[in-house]
C-alpha cells in the first residue's frame, strides 16, 4: 500500500507516522521548505507525546519521507489531504482555500484509480466540490473522493490514531470503500468498528462530534458556576452524572472554557453551515457564547481571591497551552485570562512546559519563567490555567514560602480543598465551594 499525505501538520504528521509504523511507505508532502527540511533532520514543528521516536525510527527504515516533491503521487492508491481549514474570520465558516489549493495541486498526477481521502474538517459537501474539481481535471479516470475524518486529540494524538473509537469512511464508491477499510485493516486488531456512511454524512458527523463535546463540557461549565452559588461541589456532581451510561463520564471536567484549534472553530462553522441553510442551531450558539464569557470572565475569580483588586499585584500563571501535554496555544483560555488581568494593573509572570516559545510570539510583555516555582516567587496569587502533571503535586510548603501571599486559584480542579485549607492557602477552584 502505498499512501501520500497532503500536509504535514498536526493529523498529517501524527496520520504519516502511524501509517508507516504499520508498515506502509508513506509520503508526506508539505510545499513548507523549512518544514520540510527541519523534519528531515529530525525536528518537529509540534510538541506531541510519542511522535518524535516514532517519526525518526520511521525516517530510518524508510517507509516514511517528508518531501515537498509530489512525485509520489502518481504511484499513490490513497492520497490524504491533511491541510489546515482554519476560521475564514469574521463569519466563522470555514477557510478551504489551503484544501482547493492542495487539489489543484495533485489532481494532474494522481493516477487513474487513485482515491482521495479528507481528513481535514470540511464543510459539508466540500467532498463533492473537490470531486466536482477532479472530475473537471481528470474527465476520463476514475479518482475516487472520499471523507475519512479524524478524531485525534493533541497530546493523545498516536494512541488515539492507533486506538480509534471508530473509522469513518464516507463514500458511496464500493471499490473507494475496499481501499480504505484495506488501510484501516492493521487496526482490526483493537476492533475498531469501520463505519461506512455517505460523503456528507461523514463531514457532519466530525462536526457533530466536537460540537457535542464542547456542549458537554459547556454544560458541567455552567452548572459549576450554579454549584458555586447553592454550596455543591461540581466534581461530585459530574461523577454521579457520568456514572449513568447515556450521559458517559467524560469531556465533564470544569474549567476556565474550552481552547484549542478544534472546538472553538468548529462549533462557529457549524454554526455558519446552519444559518447557510436557513438554520438556527440555537444550542451550539448559546455554547460557544458561553465559553466565550466564561474565558473573558476567569480573571474576575483571581480578583475576587485577592480581595476585589489585583493592580499593582503580581500575579503567577502556571500552564499557557490549551491543554497539557502539548504546544498549542491557539484559543487558550490562558489569553484572555492574562490580557484581563494586566489590563486591570497585575503584574503577570508566567511558566509552561512546553507553550512558552508560542505565547512569546503572542505576549511579548509576559514575564516568562523558568520553573512553576520561579513564576511563584513573589506573588500574590498562584493561578493553574492548565493541568499539566507537572503541576499536580507541587511542594505546597516551598510555594507558601515564595509566595507574597498564600493564594492559589485553580481554575482545573486539580488540589483538594481540604489539602490546601491544611497548607495554609486561601484556594479558589471550579464549582466548588473553597474559598478559606
Ligand atoms: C478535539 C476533539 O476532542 C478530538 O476528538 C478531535 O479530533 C479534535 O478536536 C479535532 O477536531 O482535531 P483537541 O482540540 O485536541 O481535540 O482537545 P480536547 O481534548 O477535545 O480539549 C479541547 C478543550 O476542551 C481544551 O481546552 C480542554 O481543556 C477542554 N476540556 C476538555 C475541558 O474543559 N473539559 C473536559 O472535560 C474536556
Amino acid at each position: 500500500m502505498r499512501v501520500s499525505m497532503i500536509g504535514a501538520g498536526y493529523v498529517g504528521l501524527v496520520a504519516s507516522a502511524c501509517f508507516a509504523d504499520f508498515g506502509y511507505r508513506v509520503t508526506c508532502i508539505d510545499k513548507d521548505a523549512r518544514r520540510i527540511a527541519a523534519l528531515n533532520g529530525g525536528e518537529l514543528p509540534i510538541y506531541e507525546p510519542g511522535l518524535h521516536d516514532m517519526i525518526a525510527a520511521n525516517l530510518r527504515e524508510g517507509r516514511l519521507e517528508f518531501t515537498g516533491d509530489t512525485a509520489s503521487i502518481a504511484e499513490s492508491d490513497v492520497v490524504f489531504l491533511t491541510v489546515g481549514t482554519p476560521s475564514r474570520g469574521g463569519d466563522g465558516d470555514a477557510d478551504l482555500s489551503y484544501i482547493f489549493e492542495a487539489v489543484r495541486t495533485i489532481a494532474p498526477l494522481l493516477s487513474d484509480t487513485a482515491v482521495v481521502a479528507t481528513k481535514s474538517t470540511v464543510p459539508v459537501g466540500t467532498g463533492d466540490e473537490i470531486a466536482r474539481r477532479i472530475r473537471e481535471a481528470r474527465p476520463a479516470a476514475a479518482i475516487a473522493v472520499v471523507a475519512n475524518p479524524e478524531f485525534m486529540r493533541e497530546g493523545a494524538a498516536v494512541y488515539d490514531f492507533k486506538h480509534p473509537d471508530r473509522i469513518l469512511i464516507g463514500s458511496d464508491d464500493a471499490r473507494a470503500q475496499a481501499i480504505l477499510a484495506e488501510v484501516y485493516r492493521p487496526f482490526y486488531l483493537d476492533a475498531a468498528p469501520i463505519v461506512h456512511v455517505s460523503r456528507r454524512t461523514a463531514e457532519l458527523i466530525k462536526y457533530a462530534a466536537n460540537a457535542f463535546l464542547a456542549t458537554k463540557i459547556g454544560f458541567i461549565n455552567e452548572i459549576a458556576d450554579l454549584c458555586e452559588c447553592v454550596g455543591a461541589d461540581v466534581q461530585d456532581v459530574a461523577h454521579g452524572l457520568g456514572l449513568d451510561h447515556r450521559i458517559g463520564g467524560q469531556f465533564l471536567h470544569p474549567g476556565p472554557g474550552f481552547g484549542g484549534s478544534c472546538l472553538p472553530k468548529d462549533a462557529l462553522a457549524l454554526i455558519k453551515a446552519g444559518r447557510d441553510h436557513g438554520r438556527q442551531l440555537r444550542i451550539i450558539e448559546a455554547v460557544a457564547a458561553a465559553n466565550d464569557a466564561r474565558k473573558r470572565a476567569m480573571a474576575e475569580k483571581v480578583v475576587a481571591a485577592l480581595d476585589g483588586s489585583v493592580r499593582g499585584k503580581t500575579v503567577a500563571v502556571l500552564g499557557l497551552s490549551f491543554k497539557p501535554n502539548t504546544d498549542d496555544t491557539r484559543e487558550s483560555p490562558a489569553i484572555p485570562l492574562i490580557g484581563a488581568l494586566q489590563e486591570l494593573g497585575a503584574e503577570v509572570r508566567a511558566y509552561d512546559p512546553a507553550g512558552m516559545e508560542q505565547m512569546k510570539l503572542l505576549l511579548p510583555s509576559l514575564i516568562y519563567c523558568g520553573s512553576a516555582y520561579a513564576a511563584a516567587e513573589s506573588a500574590a496569587a498562584l493561578v493553574i490555567a492548565t493541568e499539566w502533571e507537572q503541576f499536580r503535586a507541587l511542594d505546597l510548603d516551598r510555594l507558601k514560602s515564595i509566595m507574597a501571599r498564600p493564594v492559589v486559584v485553580d481554575l482545573r480542579n486539580i488540589y483538594r480543598v481540604e489539602e490546601m485549607r491544611r497548607a495554609g492557602f486561601r484556594y479558589v477552584a471550579i464549582g466548588r465551594e473553597g474559598v478559606a
